[in-house]
């Protein structure tokens, strides 16, 4: 099991580090101090203060309604009480539209909320403003493949990346976002065929959810993990609570499956 006390804190360098050594990284979503406190010191490298906050504590039916304001509110709770991991905010829908909205909203993310990072859904209409927030030194991660906030747009929630052209699609977006200067990729159900293709197309590390066990690491929304979220699971996450008895041990036993490559099986990957 980890422990992460006598461990520096993770930085951009460290993410890379791990990916080149073939380490998995560990990943999960935190939006306040406790919950925050007890993943960072199980030693996960990445929080997420991410927009499902939307639907996990404001209680919507998806991440649309979630406002610039909410993220900063989150993200500043979140910085002030972690050491170790690595800090990473959602741009929620609509605060990334033209790159200096984006600009201003990114800036907002880490110098009102403490991100090291901000996390925008993107495709391939996003590369300017990505190509724009790099140039501004700000660390990105894209989030490609099922992309929660265009829900109404697509339709619902679908695995992205199942016919080959999907898939020759979401690697040719996956190798342009790079090239615009992001520093991560999270890729979000897409079949665990196309999740392996793109990885070894993309040097960057790329975090997966329901994207198969062939990326450089694992995210999961904390909630799902401790089995608390309500309606049904989603195919691709895990109760940890389900043999531990308390949530330290339940988040310390899913970063432990993330590195020793017990988590994600087939059984939590799409075809
Ligand atoms: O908002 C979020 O928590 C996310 C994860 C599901 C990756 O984007």
């Amino acid at each position: 099991m980890y422990n992460n006390n006598e461990l520096k804190s993770v930085t951009l360098t460290t993410l890379r580090d791990l990916k080149s050594r073939g380490e998995k990284i560990a990943c999960l979503t935190a939006y306040d101090a406790t919950f925050a406190n007890l993943v960072d010191k199980s030693g996960a490298e990445i929080i997420l203060v991410g927009d499902s906050l939307g639907m996990v504590i404001q209680g919507n039916k998806t991440t649309v309604p979630v406002k610039i304001e909410d993220m900063i509110y989150h993200t500043k709770i979140v910085a002030s009480s972690i050491n170790y991991s690595f800090l990473i905010s959602d741009m929620p829908f609509m605060s990334f539209y033209n790159e200096s909205v984006a600009i201003d909203n990114a800036k907002r993310l880490m110098q009102d909320g403490g991100a090291q990072m901000v996390k925008l859904e993107g495709n391939n209409s996003q590369l300017n403003i990505i190509e724009k927030l790099a140039n501004s030194d700000i660390p990105i991660c894209a989030h490609i493949g099922l992309r929660p906030q265009s829900v109404n747009k697509m339709g619902g929630y679908k695995v992205q990346g199942k016919s080959s052209t999907e898939a020759k699609i979401l690697i040719q977006e996956a190798k342009k976002i790079e090239d615009s200067g992001a520093d991560l990729l999270l890729l979000e159900c897409v079949s665990a065929q196309t999740a392996m293709e793109l990885s070894k197309k993309i040097t960057i590390p790329i975090i997966g959810i329901g994207a198969g066990p062939e990326v450089d690491g694992q995210i999961l929304v904390l909630y799902d993990i401790l089995g608390i979220s309500p309606g049904k699971l989603p195919k691709f996450s895990k109760n940890y609570m389900d043999g531990n008895n308390t949530i330290e041990d339940a988040i310390k036993h899913y970063i432990h499956e993330v590195k020793t490559l017990k988590y994600p099986t087939d059984e939590h990957s799409f075809k």
